[in-house]
């Protein structure tokens, strides 16, 4: 009999009652260090004071008007993003996955309005996720993904990530936009180095084409900047976010420069929920800590930390990994095992990580993570380590 949830996913056997800070309560009282962060939500941990506050004011007061009327919260969160980055404009949505459709479309409407509308076509990166919806999947391309759910939306095509000349080879009359992750992260935490970004820019501008970065999982101060193209010094034409700008509250955005938004006039584009005032009142809050210099300076001396201390487990098990990979808090362990080995030698020693493609594990911990709990998290993933380790398991 099918199970009453649809039964999509292969869950743990958890049960989180409570999240404080870094740290997740299971129902039987064990407590674990959270190196998830609800993959990559949770950037302020758990109940965060300021996020409670925010959100249980505005619970007070009004949960949802329809954006048929104007939302004040709505508005400072938009002013915001826009103060703090390359955007002039912000279109609020629920999901990384409808960020993706949205950007999809503004990249079409933008063509379209300029009277080339055979420029449909966008580019996207093996190893990418952008998503689940229709659109979502036909970006990222991977057969696991569009098996069964076909005819898959027209209109994408995929290199090889890092492969220069076939993503030459691939622009054409039909390209509008190039789409990438900064760092990839369901494909296995893959940063795309600044030259990379830099020449992709570059490219974008000399052939006329828009560049689509998806920051849903690298943004939101997670590589130690507010989103990390900054790193490569770039900006691009439009933006997809979500996880982290909600600190664990369901938003996402889309951010563009006017150019590239010139097409999403009144009537084109619209959301029930997106950008409703318990979100938003929530993302400015958010917004407040983690675009804040001193927080995200900190962010970066924790990194290095934690980085320096992955080195050491690194060494310490050669039989498990082969190295370590990301930036800021955003990393990634490469190992030798599956991955998912791991994950589940974690819940024993009671730290919570998550796998991702290419044999890697990763590491996105709440960016208020503390000096005491990456000492405390790197003792705990030595210990599962240590116990998938195949000649400590294997019989004498
Ligand atoms: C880079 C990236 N894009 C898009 C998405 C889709 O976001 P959501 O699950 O919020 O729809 C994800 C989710 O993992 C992601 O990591």
């Amino acid at each position: 009999m099918i199970p009453s949830v649809l039964p999509t996913y292969t869950r743990a056997p958890l049960h989180f009652v409570k999240g404080e800070g870094t740290w997740l309560v299971e129902e039987d009282g064990r407590r674990f260090l959270d190196l998830g962060s609800g993959i990559a939500v949770n950037a302020l941990g758990h109940a965060h004071p300021a996020l409670v506050a925010a959100l249980t004011e505005q619970a007070g007061n009004l949960w949802h008007v329809s954006n048929l009327y104007e939302i004040p919260q709505q508005q400072a969160l938009a002013d915001k993003l826009v103060a703090a980055t390359f955007a002039d404009t912000v279109f609020f949505t629920n999901s990384g996955t409808e960020s993706c459709e949205l950007a999809v479309k503004m990249a079409r409407k933008y063509w379209y309005d300029k009277g080339q509308p055979e420029k449909t076509d966008i580019i996207a990166f093996e190893g990418a996720f952008h998503g689940r919806s229709s659109a979502g999947i036909a970006a990222a391309g991977s057969e696991k993904m569009i098996k069964g759910f076909g005819p898959v939306l027209p209109g994408f095509k995929h290199v090889p990530w890092g492969d220069h000349d076939a993503l030459h080879a691939a622009i054409d009359e039909a390209t509008g936009a190039i789409l990438i992750e900064p760092v990839q992260g369901e494909g296995g935490i893959r940063p795309l180095p600044d030259h990379c970004l830099k020449g992709l820019r570059e490219l974008c501008d000399e052939k006329g084409i828009l560049l689509i970065l998806d920051e849903v999982q690298c943004g939101m101060g997670r590589t130690g900047r507010l989103f990390a193209h900054e790193w490569a010094g770039i900006s691009p034409d439009i933006m997809m976010v979500a996880k982290g700008i909600g600190g664990g509250f369901p938003l996402g955005a889309v951010l563009a420069t006017e150019e590239a938004a010139s097409g999403m006039t009144a009537g084109t584009h619209g959301s029930t929920y997106g950008g409703n005032p318990l979100g938003c009142a929530v993302g400015c809050a958010v917004m407040d800590h983690v675009a804040d210099e001193a927080f995200l300076s900190d962010v970066n001396r924790k990194a290095g930390l934690l980085r320096q201390k992955l080195e050491s487990l690194v060494a310490a098990h050669p039989e498990v990994f082969e190295g370590n990979r990301g930036m800021g808090l955003m990393l990634g362990l490469k190992c030798k095992l599956p991955p998912a080995d791991l994950v589940r030698a974690g819940y024993d020693a009671l730290v919570i990580t998550v796998p991702a493609a290419d044999n890697v594990l990763r590491l996105l911990p709440p960016l208020t993570i503390t000096e005491d709990e990456i000492g405390e998290a790197v003792a705990r993933l030595d210990t599962a380590a240590g116990a998938v380790t195949p000649s400590a398991s294997s019989p004498v």
